[in-house]
Parts: structure tokens; sequence; C-alpha cells
């Protein structure tokens, strides 16, 4: 681990993650989750104090970055839920199948290094009638932004925490074998090669 993905990359994320329009995804999607819910790619926390408690029974959060698990566990106190923090890649989870009832991931599919992988491992651990609920960035639908998506990831990559600017999130998903119920696509503010944003449900096909 080097010193920027260590030290600056956490500060950047979190910095990022805190704008009004990704607060007002917060407010929309995660209390959509219920159950007992695993959120992939935690992360800082930023989801923590938007599970509905009447829905919740427990999240499980968790990232590879044991930086950023120490700001979620400082943020473990504004959830109405009981949340549990562990160490863990999407394309690797460490618990039984179908131990889930819901899964919640935002903004961490472009980061994952094996998509695929962490989709079909999503699809394992939730119940075959259990929901996933997603915010993601990804492939813009215009050449114009998808060309500079192409050009800008390999130093976005480099600088941004693995996360990639052109990924075709609800493709993946699709491929993994869930069925998508309910999306919201478009650009949303800032540059149209960052901000083309998916979001929506996907149930197990
Ligand atoms: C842009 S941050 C989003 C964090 C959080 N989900 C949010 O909405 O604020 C991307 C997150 O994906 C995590 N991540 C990177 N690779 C991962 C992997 N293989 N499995 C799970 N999470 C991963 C990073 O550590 C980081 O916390």
């Amino acid at each position: 681990m080097s010193w920027w993905s260590e030290t600056v990359v956490p500060r950047l994320i979190e910095k990022a993650c805190r704008s009004a329009e990704i607060l007002e995804e917060r407010e929309r999607w995660v209390p959509r989750a219920h159950g007992r819910v695993l959120e992939l790619g935690v992360g800082s926390g930023l989801n923590l104090a938007f599970y509905d408690p009447t829905r919740v029974e427990q999240v499980v959060g968790i990232d590879p970055s044991a930086a950023l698990l120490a700001r979620a566990a400082a943020r473990v106190k504004d959830a109405k839920v009981p949340v549990e923090l562990q160490q863990a890649r999407a394309e690797a989870l460490p618990f039984a199948d179908a131990s889930f009832d819901s899964a919640l991931v935002t903004y961490s599919l472009c980061s994952v290094d094996d998509l695929s992988r962490a989709v079909a491992e999503v699809r394992r651990v939730v119940k075959p009638a259990g929901e996933l609920v997603f915010v993601e960035h990804g492939r813009a639908p215009d050449r114009g932004p998808q060309r500079w998506q192409r050009r800008l990831t390999p130093v976005w990559r480099r600088v941004g925490g693995g996360c990639r600017l052109d990924r075709d999130v609800v493709g993946a998903l699709r491929a993994g074998g869930w069925a998508v119920d309910d999306l919201r696509e478009g650009y949303t503010k800032g540059p149209r090669w960052l901000s083309y944003t998916y979001e929506g449900t996907a149930t197990a096909s």
C-alpha cells in the first residue's frame, strides 16, 4: 500500500462522496434495503445514517480498506440499526449462501477488480427472493463522453482508488443473473464522463 492509497485516497473518496446530489441519492435508495443487509464497499460509512430501522434488522458492511473502515466505525453511532464492519473484498465474500435479505452498493462497483466475480458473489449470498439496491456511476450512452471515459480511465484508476469510468454496470448485473426491476439513469451534475449514473433495484433472475 502506498502513502497515496492509504492516506490521500480515503480523504478524496470521502470528500467526493459527500456532494448534495449523492446525499439525495442516499436518501432515496438506502431506505429500500431491508432485513439483514450486506453493504458492499461501505467506505467511510456515509450510508449508515440512512437505513430505515423499521425495515432493517442488521447491516454488515464490508470494504478492503482499513483506513475507510476506521472512518466507518466512527459513524456507526449515527446509524439507527445494528452495524457490523468487516474487512473483505466483494469478489470473495466471507458469508454463507443466501444469508442476506438484501444488499446495497453505492459507488463501489466501479472500483472492484473483478466485477463479474463480485456480482456473482452478491447473487450467492443474497436470498433468492432478495434484492440488490444500487447507485453507481458508469459508462455513458453517448460517444463523446464514452471516448473520454476510455481515455481517462487508466490515469483515473491509478489516482482514484481503482475507480473505472467506463463500466457497463447494468450490463454486468444482468450478465450475472440479476433482473433489473427499477432503473433510473442519466447525467447528474459534473463532467459527462464522470456523471452518468445508474440507480435502481435488482432481483435474482
Ligand atoms: C468511491 S468509494 C464509495 C464508498 C461508499 N460506498 C460510499 O458510497 O460512500 C469506493 C469504495 O469501494 C471500495 N472497494 C474497492 N475495491 C473493492 C472490492 N474489491 N470489494 C469491495 N469494495 C471495494 C473502496 O475501498 C471504497 O470504499
